[in-house]
């Protein structure tokens, strides 16, 4: 934190207590992985049934982010924090008292609706709750929360693999979820919601308790948005066109650069590199997952410090390189396999400083009040979907193309996000969010 920018105990409490939503994110993302080795033999599960129960969850996600914007937009954002700790505590049941696949299924796509509402509110809520100069750490602690939640994933995954209790797996996302509902009684909505509901004083009594200001000109310039005004023609007008290409194009480049070839299939790409045994492979997924963490804190520090642009073209750049060795390492399998871990290592690296947090990021911060919500839908339902689309794709192309060529394809993409972002995306950093709405304005 820098000199003076002390922030206060109850916007660290709401930021906390949000991203409890992060950290269900990333363990359910995650978990599958682990307990899918044992549904199989349980249910007796065909390959076809298997892809179904691990992309249910992806469906539901595209639906969460579909919805989610408008339900923040009207019913506010801390409505939407509700609706995604019932979801995960009814899914959750679901899935760890399951007897059938169908029970699975229901139960993976009722957690799916959660993480896609999820992952679109709770950075939307901690942005408008932030003071701009630390907006940018306070927003990317929920990334930092889905790191966490993929490593205790792995962990738990590894812990419960030896009694074969894929219940547990699932059933420990319980914790979070029921803590995240009684936080959740404790926080209030944003100043920003409150403004554009009309609620003038309730606006400027959270600004105080989350900003220490009083009247805050950030927020007082939208004090006219009546709910008329936003309704849904607005969504693609002029104003938010630059804002959509900037938010949807980095929520793609965030998946199609292939970050969960990675975190789902980590333990794969470790086999193929020469660690015979699972549980070798095993151990370097949890060194991928601990490096995720350490280096989204490193993020946290950099990020309103040295600005979003700078960590963008680093992490995209690093992404492009150790991608790039990795083919190599594949197209002469001579050397020893730790080459592919270190290659891995780096390339969550680059991720986890850059498009990692970044990219959620930025599309909670370009958006005008009046669309927020439902604008920051689209791009999360298109971060989805690509991630749909990768993980869909990604064993059918190593099959095809072979290993070395598939990481060389993410090489290339990988070089055209490092284009998009230095010549589309903005610097946002310490500019208030009204400020950056004034920004596409004028343009
Ligand atoms: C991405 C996820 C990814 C995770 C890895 C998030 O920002 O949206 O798809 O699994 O980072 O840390």
């Amino acid at each position: 934190m820098r000199k003076g920018s002390k922030i206060p105990a109850f916007t660290l409490f709401v930021t906390i207590i949000a991203a409890f939503g992060g950290l269900l994110f990333g363990y359910h993302t995650a978990v599958i992985s682990g307990a899918l080795l044992f549904l199989e033999n349980v249910f007796n599960l065909s390959i076809f049934e298997q892809q179904i129960i691990v992309s249910t969850v992806l469906l539901g996600a595209l639906l969460g982010a579909i919805f989610g914007g408008s339900l923040a937009d009207h019913f506010g954002r801390r409505a939407a924090l509700f609706l995604t700790s019932f979801l995960f505590i009814i899914g959750t049941y679901l899935l760890t008292s399951a007897y059938s696949i169908f029970e699975l299924i229901v139960g993976r796509f009722i957690t799916g609706v959660g993480v896609g509402l999820t992952s679109l509110v709770v950075p939307l809520y901690i942005a408008e709750m932030s003071p701009s100069k630390n907006r940018g750490m306070l927003v990317s602690f929920n990334q930092f929360a889905i790191t966490i939640g993929i490593l205790s994933a792995f962990l738990i995954n590894y812990g419960f693999a030896r009694e074969s209790d894929w219940r547990w797996m699932f059933g420990f996302a319980f914790i979070p979820a029921v803590l995240q509902l009684i936080g959740l009684f404790f926080i209030t909505d944003t100043p920003s919601w409150f403004i554009s509901h009309g609620k003038k004083a309730k606006a400027y009594d959270i600004l105080e308790r989350t900003r220490k200001i009083r009247k805050d000109e950030e927020v007082f310039d939208n004090k006219n948005i009546s709910r008329k005004e936003a309704k849904f023609k607005h969504l693609f007008d002029e104003s938010v066109r630059p804002a959509f290409l900037v938010g949807i194009g980095l929520s793609i480049f965030q998946q199609i650069t292939g970050i969960n070839t990675v975190i789902y299939y980590a333990p794969r790409i470790f086999q193929l590199a020469g660690f015979e045994t699972a549980r070798s492979a095993i151990l370097a997924t949890l060194t991928v997952g601990i490096v995720n963490v350490a280096v989204t804190i490193l993020a946290l520090w950099l990020i309103d410090r040295i600005g979003r642009r700078p960590l963008l073209i680093v992490g995209t750049l690093g992404m492009a390189a150790s991608l790039a060795i990795l083919g190599i390492f594949f197209a002469i399998p001579t050397g020893p396999g730790f080459i592919a871990v270190i290659s891995v290592v780096a390339y969550v690296c680059f991720f986890a400083i850059g498009l990692g947090p970044i990219a959620w990021l930025i599309i909670s911060e370009i958006f005008p009040l009046r669309v927020r919500g439902r604008a920051m839908g689209v791009a999360v339902f298109f971060n989805w979907f690509s991630n749909y689309i990768v993980s869909l794709t990604f064993l059918s192309l190593i099959s095809a193309l072979g290993i070395s060529l598939t990481f060389w394809v993410y090489t290339l993409i990988c070089f055209l996000a490092l284009w998009f972002v230095v010549r589309k995306v903005p610097e946002t950093r310490g500019k208030s969010l009204e400020q950056i709405q004034k920004f596409w304005q004028k343009r």
